[in-house]
């Protein structure tokens, strides 16, 4: 048995072992993924850092699954040189795994600040400002949060019109019809449920109430309409063919 010195409590620890099994003997927290018992260690996940002195008198960050218990060794497991290589090391295998709960929530409990779990938007904001600039709803926003910035419904009101999902890159942003309603959500966060209106002509489901009526607030009727139609995009372009050919041969 030798003697090392860890967190400024002096520690037996028996030769040949490493730090960090010592360190799980008395129970003293240190993070790791890659350490198992039955293993040669592989200093993989670099989770295990630990401040050692080196012989140069410098204070460096050494694996505690691959350092060796060595007689008056002074270890510190919670200094800010550690807390430094632990971020970068979770932050790295977050890079690799981001939606790990595990790796998360060791993050958590050793108190290192991680980026957000992504959530497949790439903060292109081009659902925001469609949104604000062409249908003019302002019903979707970017917020700033603790976790990042993140897109959440707006002051205006979202009328249904799936402009924002069709332009999303990532296809984060999404409307889905179901039973007449028509949802428009971002991952699993919901921005509206809307009624869907039926096409006059074919019946199908094609366009929220909403949207209509901000199409019909903000378009001025055409001169020799008459009578507004509601007709989805496949029979307001057979009608307008039909009407076309109707045109030529009167012309003939
Ligand atoms: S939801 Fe889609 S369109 Fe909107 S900011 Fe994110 S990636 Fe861009
Ligand atoms: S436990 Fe993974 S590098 Fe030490």
């Amino acid at each position: 048995m030798i003697e090392i010195s860890i967190d400024g409590n002096t520690i037996p620890a028996e030769e040949g072992s490493t730090i960090l099994q010592v360190a799980r003997d008395n129970k003293i927290p240190i993070p790791h993924l890659c350490y198992h018992p039955a293993l040669k260690p592989s200093g993989s996940c670099k989770l295990c850092g630990v401040e050692v002195g080196s012989p140069s008198g410098k204070q460096v960050v050494m694996l505690s699954c691959i350092l060796k218990v060595k007689e008056g060794l002074v270890i510190r497991t919670d200094s800010p040189l550690v807390a430094a290589h632990r971020e970068k090391a979770f932050a790295k295998l977050l890079t690799l795994a981001p939606e790990s709960q595990r790796i998360r929530d060791l993050a958590d409990r050793f108190r290192v600040p991680v980026p957000p779990e992504p959530n497949g938007c790439i903060r292109c904001r081009l659902c925001v400002r469609v949104c604000n600039e062409i249908v003019k709803a302002r019903a979707i926003k970017m917020v700033k949060t603790e976790s990042g910035s993140k897109v959440v419904p707006g002051e205006g009101k979202c009328i249904g019109c799936g402009t924002c999902a069709n332009l999303c890159p990532t296809k984060v942003m999404r409307i889905t019809d179901r039973d007449n309603v028509r949802t428009v959500s971002i991952r699993n966060e919901v921005v509206s449920r809307l009624p869907l209106e039926r096409c006059e002509a074919c019946g199908n489901l094609y366009a929220t109430s909403d949207f209509l009526a901000h199409v019909a607030k903000t378009t001025s009727p055409h001169p020799d309409t008459k009578v507004v139609h509601h007709l989805c995009t496949a029979c307001a372009k057979m009608m307008s063919d039909r009407a076309l050919t109707e045109n030529e041969r009167i012309r003939k």
